[in-house]
């Protein structure tokens, strides 16, 4: 833990950066493991390249020996602080040893060395290196490792290549963050891959004894992910093997260490009975993403964590492009857009705004945030959609063959694609530099058989910045006629410019679909007469656009209900019912056009019209537009249901997942109307995890008293279908009821904070799942928050830092609701002792 005072002057600037006098070029590891006295022993091949002394990070180490070229350091050619250990006057080249003293046991971090479930296991990234041991702890500076872990253990693991038991030799220079070890009593799966130049790779997944029958799907997702990036970026595997490791202990979902990926045992783990079809997409979604990474992360990696975006962005692009081609384009894209507007929007708006490549940081764990990842991949996208499939083609194989083994900045990625399609970005560069959501406003014209769009773009205020120059928005669109037959197929126009007109001469006004694909991350200021919007749900000929359509439809009715009481109105309701009756269509695209929008995105989009939102009217509302589906569609809700069955044993592929997801859509409606009897007997004869969790779903929000207790009896000795429980309880309780649900469950004998998978389940079932009982006008919420957010802070400050982002949208609120939420986060900084990570997420919140 850190020491008591506040840490606030500790900002780190991108323009401050500067390479290392002194590098490492090898690492020689030896760890004699112990759960209080670990011992690790490291020898460092050092090489100055500058004048300066070599600055070596450490923390929470003791140190027992410094040795340069053999010989035991003076206490003066050295000095020692709390983080850093110094040396004075290095030569050009020397081995510097040092041995130090650590206890994984006690690391309630889980950042550096330690235990989850008596197995051993580390996690690098950003700066977990700096608890292992003193090292140049910065990704610039990449080394071979040599590591050999003593200990009693049946299986012990690190990067690279094994020479003899326990013996790892990793010959792709590295940076620490991507250092692992991990040892302890696992057993694996095993499988092999052979690549495109015929090299057979062994794939292990290890887990601990007893989850041996869950590590299937992984290793049919990694076989799949490596085939895939042969295919599509012509990447191959560099390693004889590729381990991953599942991990009950883990503060984020995975991990991709060298040749050794560390996973959150809960996107590793999966069987019908106990992984539903979300878990299923995201083990194949995660296990795709970290394998990438060895390509984009770690053959080349990032100069400096401002350049995060560099990886993290580009890899999340390369995982949906590959979630695309695994579950169909439409489904996923309109799922991608959803997350990014839930999360990245609302990032995007409010007081912890931050450009993808932001310019300062306090703690780099508090920056690996949606605008890093998903605007981030957004970027890339729009980049192949400016130079085509071909040119980002080109610049991507320009970028793997010139900076491999190297660590790159966002400048060097854009080069490769100016240097491939002669265009440049210089423009485009703005993306990465500037923050906040642009908003584009569209008018339309139609004259005399000229119809003319005319746009305007308006870039907002964000914290530290104003007056924003234009960016390059590539806007997808097409034209259809009246009847919904295409007029103009898809075009790109690139808005440069702050104002821009198109036009076209047409005998009639046409049906705009503007933005296919959701080409670019922007909102759209566009009234469209319903008509028109009914034209292109049924109509137009780009799904993303089709599902948008019937998105402003039902968000329009939402929002005049919210403010203006309005009615649902029958044409709406048609157009729900033909929808969920439309069986030419993608049962998968039915339930996502027929999902409402989410409370969140109900608050976000009042609030960005001025209106203050109310969570008790959302909450209502939304629960108002449900019943009046669910009676507009009674007489064919069973039979739909019915119809979308999936009969026989459990298939994870994507279209039974879609088929069960538009059956649990319409159970809820069901459920509106019968008070839960489909429910119950949905529930009774489920025999997979989907579909228990809808029906428990369903009877929660029913008020039933029983199946809370009976899915216990059920579950209870399984910790992933447990963290499901904790979390259903909490975000399905009466918003009334939330806050007690949740402190209840806080006792309850399962529920250990430490633990962040159980912690997150409970927290963001009450912050995330349940708005209106988080904003509870009673301010409880907000206090059981704070109070659980001080109570993490103390163990593990990376992951109380993320669930403080709850608190992010305070002045979107009522002055009442404001003025507890200030009052929590200011007695959140009041608090001696706060971590640097807590403290700076609240400082930034409180600026707003
Ligand atoms: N490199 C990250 C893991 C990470 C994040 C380490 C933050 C340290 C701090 C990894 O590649 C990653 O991005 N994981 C994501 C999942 C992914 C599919 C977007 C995660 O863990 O949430
Ligand atoms: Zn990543």
């Amino acid at each position: 833990m850190r020491d008591a005072t506040p840490e606030q002057d500790q900002t780190i600037y991108l323009a401050d950066y500067a390479p290392v006098p002194v590098t490492v070029t090898h690492v020689d590891l030896q760890v004699r493991l112990d759960p209080l006295a670990t011992r690790v022993s490291s020898r460092l091949t050092c090489i100055r390249q500058g004048p300066g002394d070599m600055v070596l990070n450490g923390e929470l180490l003791k140190l027992r020996a410094v040795r340069l070229d053999g010989e035991e350091l003076s206490p003066d050619a050295y000095s020692l602080t709390d983080t850093t250990l110094t040396i004075l006057n290095a030569p050009d080249s020397f081995l510097l040893e040092t041995e130090v003293e650590i206890a994984p046991q006690t690391n309630k971090a889980l950042s550096g060395l330690y235990m989850s479930n008596g197995m051993y296991c580390t996690q690098c990234e950003a700066e977990g290196f700096r608890r292992i041991t003193y090292m140049l702890d910065r990704p610039d500076v990449m080394a071979t490792y040599d590591v050999q872990i003593d200990a009693d253990l049946p299986v012990m693991l690190s990067n690279g290549d094994e020479t003899g038991h326990g013996h790892w030799r990793d010959p792709w220079p590295k940076p620490t963050y991507l250092f692992a070890l991990v040892a302890g009593d696992l057993i694996a799966t095993h499988d092999s891959f052979t690549t495109m130049d015929g090299r057979d790779v062994a794939l292990n997944v290890w887990v601990r004894p007893g989850d041996e029958g869950r590590t299937a799907y992984a290793l049919d997702s990694l076989k799949r992910s490596m085939a895939w990036d042969e295919k599509v970026y012509g990447r191959v595997y560099d390693l004889s093997v590729f381990n991953i490791v599942a991990v009950d202990d883990f503060n984020m979902g995975a991990m991709e260490n060298k040749g050794l990926n560390i996973f959150n045992s809960k996107y590793v783990l999966a069987s019908p009975e106990t992984a539903t079809d979300a878990d299923f997409a995201n083990i194949e979604r995660i296990v795709a993403h970290e394998y990438f990474h060895n390509w984009t992360g770690n053959r080349i990696t990032c100069r400096d964590w401002f350049q995060l975006c560099l990886k993290e962005g580009l890899t999340v692009f390369r995982d949906q492009q590959f979630s695309q081609d695994a579950r169909g384009f439409a489904t996923q894209r309109i799922g991608d857009v959803l997350n990014l507007r839930a999360r990245q929007f609302r990032e995007d708006a409010g007081p912890l705004a931050h450009p993808v490549r932001p310019e300062s940081f306090v703690e780099i764990n508090n920056f690996y945030t949606a605008t890093i990842y998903e605007k981030g991949a957004e970027l890339i996208g729009m980049l192949r959609t400016l130079v085509g499939a071909e040119g980002y083609a080109a610049g991507c194989a320009l970028y793997f063959e010139r900076h491999d083994g190297q660590a790159c900045t966002i400048e060097d990625w854009l080069a490769c694609f100016e240097a491939a399609t002669g265009r440049d970005l210089t423009q485009f560069k703005l993306w990465y530099t500037q923050a906040g959501t642009p908003v584009v406003k569209v008018t339309e014209h139609f004259n005399d058989g000229t119809y003319r769009i005319d746009l305007e773009q308006v870039i907002p205020d964000t914290p530290g910045q104003a007056n924003k120059k234009p960016m390059p928005i590539p806007l997808a669109f097409g034209l259809l006629a009246q009847d919904g037959s295409e007029v103009v197929g898809t075009q790109i126009h690139e808005l440069t410019s702050e104002t821009d007109h198109l036009s076209f001469d047409l005998d009639a006004k046409p049906v705009l679909s503007i933005l296919r694909g959701f080409s670019a991350p922007v909102i759209l200021d566009f009234v469209q007469p319903d008509a028109e919007r009914l034209t292109l749900l049924a109509h137009d000929t780009d799904p993303f656009n089709r599902w948008e359509a019937g998105r402003a439809l039902a968000k329009d009715r939402l929002m005049r209900a919210v403010t203006d009481d309005a009615d649902f109105d029958a044409p709406w309701l048609d157009a729900m019912t033909t929808l969920a009756t439309d069986t030419d269509a993608d049962p998968a695209f039915r339930a996502l056009a027929l999902a409402l929008p989410s409370e969140d995105d109900l608050a976000q989009s009042l609030h960005n019209a001025d209106v203050v939102p109310d969570p008790d009217r959302i909450y209502a509302v939304r629960r108002a537009a449900q019943l009046a589906m669910a009676e507009h569609l009674r007489d064919d809700l069973s039979d739909l249901r019915e119809s979308n069955a999936t009969p026989g044993s459990y298939d994870p592929k994507a279209e039974d997942a879609g088929k069960r997801a538009l059956s649990a859509t319409l159970l809820r409606l069901q459920t509106m109307l019968d008070g839960g009897k489909a429910a119950r007997a949905a529930y009774d004869v489920a025999n997979n995890m989907t579909d228990r969790m809808a029906a428990f779903a369903c009877l929660l929000d029913a008020g039933d008293e029983t199946v809370a207790h009976s899915f216990e009896q059920d579950w209870q000795d399984d910790r992933l279908v447990m963290d499901k429980w904790f979390m259903a309880q909490v975000a399905h309780a009466a918003p009334r009821d939330a806050v007690g649900v949740a402190d209840r469950l806080t006792r309850h004998r399962d529920f250990d904070a430490s633990n962040p998978n159980r912690f997150r389940s409970l927290i963001a079932g009450l912050t995330g799942g349940n708005p209106a009982g988080f904003h509870n006008p009673d301010g409880t919420g907000y206090e059981f928050l704070a109070s659980w957010l001080l109570h993490l802070d103390k163990s593990n400050p990376q992951t109380s830092a993320r669930l403080s982002t709850a608190f992010d949208g305070w002045t979107r609120y009522d002055a009442d609701r404001q003025a507890m939420m200030k009052a929590q986060l200011e007695r959140i900084l009041g608090t001696t002792g706060l971590s640097r990570d807590l403290s700076e997420m609240v400082i930034r919140m409180l600026k707003a």
